[in-house]
Protein backbone atom coordinates (compact mmCIF):
# COMPACT_ATOMS: atom_id res chain seq x y z
CA UNK A 1 0.00 0.00 0.00
CA UNK A 2 1.09 3.62 -0.66
CA UNK A 3 1.61 6.03 1.66
CA UNK A 4 -0.51 9.06 1.93
CA UNK A 5 1.01 12.87 1.69
CA UNK A 6 -0.28 15.74 3.05
CA UNK A 7 -0.87 18.17 -0.24
CA UNK A 8 -1.38 21.91 0.67
CA UNK A 9 -4.59 22.69 -1.16
CA UNK A 10 -3.67 25.72 -2.92
CA UNK A 11 -0.69 23.14 -5.12
CA UNK A 12 -3.91 20.82 -5.70
CA UNK A 13 -5.75 23.36 -6.85
CA UNK A 14 -2.69 24.83 -9.18
CA UNK A 15 -2.51 21.58 -10.32
CA UNK A 16 -6.19 21.19 -11.32
CA UNK A 17 -6.45 24.76 -13.23
CA UNK A 18 -3.32 23.77 -15.00
CA UNK A 19 -4.68 19.98 -16.19
CA UNK A 20 -8.07 21.79 -17.02
CA UNK A 21 -6.27 24.28 -19.34
CA UNK A 22 -4.20 21.98 -20.84
CA UNK A 23 -7.12 19.64 -21.84
CA UNK A 24 -9.07 22.44 -23.01
CA UNK A 25 -6.12 23.47 -25.14
CA UNK A 26 -5.58 19.77 -25.99
CA UNK A 27 -9.69 19.91 -27.17
CA UNK A 28 -9.63 22.45 -29.51
CA UNK A 29 -7.06 20.45 -31.59
CA UNK A 30 -8.41 17.35 -31.26
CA UNK A 31 -11.78 18.65 -31.91
CA UNK A 32 -10.17 20.59 -35.33
CA UNK A 33 -9.20 16.64 -36.29
CA UNK A 34 -12.55 15.05 -35.97
CA UNK A 35 -13.83 13.34 -38.95
CA UNK A 36 -10.85 14.84 -40.90
CA UNK A 37 -8.20 12.23 -42.63
CA UNK A 38 -5.81 10.85 -40.29
CA UNK A 39 -2.56 9.46 -40.49
CA UNK A 40 -2.57 6.12 -38.40
CA UNK A 41 -0.21 3.61 -37.53
CA UNK A 42 -0.64 0.49 -35.47
CA UNK A 43 0.95 -0.46 -32.56
CA UNK A 44 1.48 -4.48 -31.48
CA UNK A 45 -2.06 -5.56 -33.01
CA UNK A 46 -3.66 -4.20 -35.69
CA UNK A 47 -6.27 -2.42 -34.20
CA UNK A 48 -4.12 -0.98 -31.38
CA UNK A 49 -3.93 2.34 -33.22
CA UNK A 50 -1.91 5.04 -33.04
CA UNK A 51 -3.22 8.41 -34.85
CA UNK A 52 -0.88 11.66 -35.99
CA UNK A 53 -3.18 13.46 -33.48
CA UNK A 54 -1.72 10.83 -30.54
CA UNK A 55 1.38 12.14 -30.80
CA UNK A 56 0.86 15.72 -31.00
CA UNK A 57 -1.39 16.41 -28.21
CA UNK A 58 0.72 14.44 -26.11
CA UNK A 59 3.82 16.63 -27.04
CA UNK A 60 1.52 19.87 -26.49
CA UNK A 61 -0.22 18.70 -23.24
CA UNK A 62 3.58 18.04 -21.66
CA UNK A 63 4.58 21.37 -23.10
CA UNK A 64 1.73 23.55 -21.69
CA UNK A 65 2.63 21.20 -17.90
CA UNK A 66 6.23 21.90 -18.63
CA UNK A 67 5.62 25.92 -18.69
CA UNK A 68 4.01 25.47 -14.96
CA UNK A 69 5.38 23.06 -13.08
CA UNK A 70 9.19 22.38 -14.76
CA UNK A 71 10.31 20.28 -11.92
CA UNK A 72 7.38 17.64 -12.09
CA UNK A 73 7.70 14.75 -14.22
CA UNK A 74 5.61 12.93 -16.92
CA UNK A 75 4.05 9.35 -17.97
CA UNK A 76 2.22 9.63 -21.44
CA UNK A 77 0.88 6.58 -23.43
CA UNK A 78 2.74 7.76 -26.57
CA UNK A 79 6.26 8.40 -25.37
CA UNK A 80 6.63 6.53 -22.03
CA UNK A 81 8.49 8.08 -19.30
CA UNK A 82 9.90 11.31 -18.58
CA UNK A 83 12.08 12.45 -15.80
CA UNK A 84 12.63 10.01 -13.13
CA UNK A 85 12.10 11.56 -9.48
CA UNK A 86 10.15 10.05 -7.32
CA UNK A 87 10.04 12.76 -4.91
CA UNK A 88 8.20 15.09 -7.87
CA UNK A 89 4.73 14.92 -9.15
CA UNK A 90 4.21 12.47 -12.07
CA UNK A 91 1.78 13.24 -14.67
CA UNK A 92 0.00 10.72 -16.14
CA UNK A 93 -1.75 11.05 -19.76
CA UNK A 94 -3.53 9.63 -22.25
CA UNK A 95 -3.84 11.95 -25.13
CA UNK A 96 -6.81 10.22 -26.34
CA UNK A 97 -8.98 7.49 -24.62
CA UNK A 98 -10.77 5.99 -27.49
CA UNK A 99 -8.03 6.18 -30.48
CA UNK A 100 -10.11 3.99 -31.70
CA UNK A 101 -13.28 5.40 -32.20
CA UNK A 102 -11.44 8.81 -32.53
CA UNK A 103 -10.19 7.09 -36.01
CA UNK A 104 -13.42 5.99 -37.46
CA UNK A 105 -15.49 8.98 -36.71
CA UNK A 106 -16.96 7.97 -33.40
CA UNK A 107 -17.44 10.92 -31.17
CA UNK A 108 -16.94 8.80 -27.75
CA UNK A 109 -13.42 9.60 -26.77
CA UNK A 110 -11.52 11.56 -24.21
CA UNK A 111 -8.15 13.70 -23.34
CA UNK A 112 -6.91 12.57 -19.56
CA UNK A 113 -4.56 14.22 -17.68
CA UNK A 114 -3.53 13.39 -14.61
CA UNK A 115 -1.37 14.95 -11.50
CA UNK A 116 -0.04 12.12 -9.27
CA UNK A 117 2.11 11.28 -6.26
CA UNK A 118 3.30 8.24 -4.80
CA UNK A 119 0.92 6.03 -7.12
CA UNK A 120 -2.12 7.80 -5.85
CA UNK A 121 -3.65 10.70 -8.06
CA UNK A 122 -4.07 13.84 -6.57
CA UNK A 123 -5.88 15.30 -8.99
CA UNK A 124 -7.54 15.43 -12.99
CA UNK A 125 -9.48 15.66 -15.80
CA UNK A 126 -11.10 13.94 -18.33
CA UNK A 127 -12.80 16.03 -21.27
CA UNK A 128 -14.73 15.13 -24.25
CA UNK A 129 -14.29 17.84 -26.90
CA UNK A 130 -16.97 16.44 -28.81
CA UNK A 131 -19.75 16.66 -25.68
CA UNK A 132 -17.96 19.68 -23.97
CA UNK A 133 -18.20 17.51 -20.90
CA UNK A 134 -15.50 18.39 -18.56
CA UNK A 135 -14.80 15.95 -15.53
CA UNK A 136 -12.79 17.06 -12.65
CA UNK A 137 -11.35 15.18 -9.39
CA UNK A 138 -9.68 16.89 -7.04
CA UNK A 139 -8.53 14.75 -3.90
CA UNK A 140 -10.91 15.31 -0.84
CA UNK A 141 -12.25 18.42 -2.63
CA UNK A 142 -15.14 16.00 -4.71
CA UNK A 143 -16.24 15.30 -8.29
CA UNK A 144 -17.46 17.41 -10.72
CA UNK A 145 -18.64 17.52 -14.05
CA UNK A 146 -18.95 20.99 -15.96
CA UNK A 147 -18.66 22.50 -12.22
CA UNK A 148 -21.78 20.40 -11.07
CA UNK A 149 -20.74 17.69 -8.26
CA UNK A 150 -21.04 14.65 -9.14
CA UNK A 151 -22.38 11.11 -7.15
CA UNK A 152 -22.67 7.72 -7.67
CA UNK A 153 -26.01 5.81 -8.24
CA UNK A 154 -28.36 4.00 -5.54
CA UNK A 155 -28.54 0.45 -7.18
CA UNK A 156 -27.80 -2.20 -5.13
CA UNK A 157 -28.33 -5.63 -6.56
CA UNK A 158 -26.72 -6.97 -10.06
CA UNK A 159 -29.90 -7.58 -11.05
CA UNK A 160 -30.75 -4.28 -11.63
CA UNK A 161 -27.56 -2.66 -12.28
CA UNK A 162 -26.34 -1.12 -15.72
CA UNK A 163 -22.84 -1.86 -16.43
CA UNK A 164 -19.79 -1.00 -18.83
CA UNK A 165 -17.01 -2.65 -19.87
CA UNK A 166 -13.93 -3.02 -21.96
CA UNK A 167 -11.51 -5.25 -23.74
CA UNK A 168 -7.83 -4.92 -24.37
CA UNK A 169 -6.27 -5.54 -27.88
CA UNK A 170 -5.41 -8.90 -27.02
CA UNK A 171 -9.00 -10.14 -26.03
CA UNK A 172 -8.49 -13.27 -28.38
CA UNK A 173 -5.94 -14.35 -25.55
CA UNK A 174 -8.68 -14.43 -23.20
CA UNK A 175 -6.98 -12.74 -20.46
CA UNK A 176 -8.16 -13.51 -16.81
CA UNK A 177 -10.76 -14.99 -18.59
CA UNK A 178 -12.26 -11.68 -19.82
CA UNK A 179 -14.50 -13.26 -22.92
CA UNK A 180 -16.10 -15.67 -19.92
CA UNK A 181 -16.70 -12.57 -17.35
CA UNK A 182 -18.50 -10.89 -20.46
CA UNK A 183 -20.22 -13.67 -20.89
CA UNK A 184 -21.47 -14.65 -18.12
CA UNK A 185 -23.04 -10.62 -17.21
CA UNK A 186 -24.68 -10.89 -20.49
CA UNK A 187 -26.45 -14.02 -19.63
CA UNK A 188 -27.51 -11.67 -16.28
CA UNK A 189 -30.10 -10.32 -18.95
CA UNK A 190 -28.96 -6.39 -18.23
CA UNK A 191 -27.68 -3.78 -19.96
CA UNK A 192 -24.36 -3.97 -20.78
CA UNK A 193 -22.08 -1.15 -22.81
CA UNK A 194 -18.82 -1.13 -24.34
CA UNK A 195 -18.65 2.31 -25.39
CA UNK A 196 -14.66 2.19 -25.91
CA UNK A 197 -12.84 4.76 -23.87
CA UNK A 198 -12.31 3.39 -19.92
CA UNK A 199 -11.59 6.94 -19.03
CA UNK A 200 -15.30 7.82 -20.22
CA UNK A 201 -16.43 4.48 -18.63
CA UNK A 202 -15.41 5.50 -15.02
CA UNK A 203 -16.01 9.06 -15.48
CA UNK A 204 -19.65 7.89 -16.00
CA UNK A 205 -19.50 6.01 -13.03
CA UNK A 206 -18.49 8.27 -11.02
CA UNK A 207 -21.87 10.63 -12.95
CA UNK A 208 -24.09 7.84 -11.42
CA UNK A 209 -24.72 6.91 -15.30
CA UNK A 210 -23.56 3.52 -14.76
CA UNK A 211 -23.57 1.41 -11.72
CA UNK A 212 -20.48 -0.81 -12.47
CA UNK A 213 -17.75 -1.16 -14.57
CA UNK A 214 -15.01 -3.62 -14.98
CA UNK A 215 -11.96 -4.12 -17.24
CA UNK A 216 -8.97 -6.11 -17.22
CA UNK A 217 -5.20 -5.30 -17.54
CA UNK A 218 -6.00 -1.46 -18.31
CA UNK A 219 -2.98 1.01 -17.89
CA UNK A 220 -2.21 3.66 -15.47
CA UNK A 221 -3.23 6.64 -17.85
CA UNK A 222 -6.38 4.50 -18.84
CA UNK A 223 -7.80 4.86 -15.24
CA UNK A 224 -6.05 7.15 -13.33
CA UNK A 225 -8.32 10.14 -13.51
CA UNK A 226 -11.75 8.15 -13.47
CA UNK A 227 -10.67 6.55 -10.34
CA UNK A 228 -10.18 9.66 -8.07
CA UNK A 229 -13.24 10.92 -9.71
CA UNK A 230 -15.33 7.52 -8.92
CA UNK A 231 -14.24 7.82 -5.44
CA UNK A 232 -14.60 11.19 -5.47
CA UNK A 233 -17.93 10.82 -6.02
CA UNK A 234 -18.58 7.88 -3.31
CA UNK A 235 -18.23 5.22 -4.93
CA UNK A 236 -15.11 2.39 -5.08
CA UNK A 237 -12.80 1.28 -6.67
CA UNK A 238 -10.64 -2.24 -6.46
CA UNK A 239 -8.58 -4.88 -8.90
CA UNK A 240 -10.38 -8.10 -9.22
CA UNK A 241 -8.84 -9.47 -5.91
CA UNK A 242 -10.29 -6.35 -3.97
CA UNK A 243 -6.73 -5.02 -3.23
CA UNK A 244 -6.63 -1.04 -3.36
CA UNK A 245 -5.23 0.32 -7.16
CA UNK A 246 -2.40 2.19 -7.69
CA UNK A 247 -1.29 4.45 -10.67
CA UNK A 248 2.02 2.68 -10.80
CA UNK A 249 1.34 -0.59 -12.57
CA UNK A 250 -0.71 -2.17 -15.39
CA UNK A 251 -3.98 -3.37 -13.26
CA UNK A 252 -7.74 -5.17 -13.56
CA UNK A 253 -10.32 -2.44 -12.47
CA UNK A 254 -13.57 -2.89 -10.39
CA UNK A 255 -15.32 0.53 -10.46
CA UNK A 256 -18.84 1.05 -8.55
CA UNK A 257 -21.46 3.03 -6.71
CA UNK A 258 -20.24 0.65 -4.14
CA UNK A 259 -22.99 -0.91 -3.09
CA UNK A 260 -22.73 -3.57 -5.76
CA UNK A 261 -18.61 -3.42 -5.68
CA UNK A 262 -18.13 -7.10 -3.76
CA UNK A 263 -20.93 -8.55 -6.24
CA UNK A 264 -18.93 -7.45 -9.24
CA UNK A 265 -15.89 -8.89 -7.68
CA UNK A 266 -17.11 -11.97 -6.55
CA UNK A 267 -19.29 -12.66 -9.94
CA UNK A 268 -15.53 -12.06 -11.54
CA UNK A 269 -13.96 -14.80 -9.49
CA UNK A 270 -16.78 -17.10 -9.59
CA UNK A 271 -17.40 -16.80 -13.48
CA UNK A 272 -13.90 -17.25 -15.03
CA UNK A 273 -13.96 -20.33 -16.64
CA UNK A 274 -17.12 -21.31 -18.07
CA UNK A 275 -18.69 -24.80 -17.98
CA UNK A 276 -15.91 -26.71 -20.20
CA UNK A 277 -13.02 -25.09 -18.62
CA UNK A 278 -11.86 -26.26 -15.49
C1 LIG B 1 -8.36 1.87 -24.75
C2 LIG B 1 -9.76 2.31 -24.34
C3 LIG B 1 -10.71 1.12 -24.36
C4 LIG B 1 -10.20 0.00 -23.47
C5 LIG B 1 -8.79 -0.40 -23.84
C6 LIG B 1 -7.87 0.84 -23.80
P1 LIG B 1 -6.89 3.71 -26.05
O1 LIG B 1 -7.48 3.00 -24.70
O2 LIG B 1 -9.76 2.84 -23.05
O3 LIG B 1 -11.99 1.45 -23.90
O4 LIG B 1 -11.08 -1.09 -23.60
O5 LIG B 1 -8.37 -1.35 -22.89
O6 LIG B 1 -6.57 0.43 -24.16
O7 LIG B 1 -6.04 2.70 -26.75
O8 LIG B 1 -8.04 4.15 -26.86
O9 LIG B 1 -6.09 4.83 -25.47
CA1 LIG C 1 -6.31 4.53 -23.16
CA1 LIG D 1 -4.68 6.48 -25.90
Amino acid sequence: MQQDVDIPNMLLSRLTSIAILAAQTAGEVLKRGFDTTLVTSSKEGKHNLCTDYDEKLEKLIIAFIKDHFPEHTFLGEEFGAHGNNPQAIQWIIDPIDGTVNFAHSIPIFAISIAATFNGKTLSGVIFNPMTNELFVAEKGSGAYLNGSKLKVSKTTTLSDSFLATGFPYNTHENPRGCINHFMAFAKLGIPIRRLGSAALDLAYVAAGRYDGFWEVSLKPWDFAVGCLLVEEAGGQITDYDNAPITTDTETSIVASNGHIQDHIVNFLKNNTCDAHDH
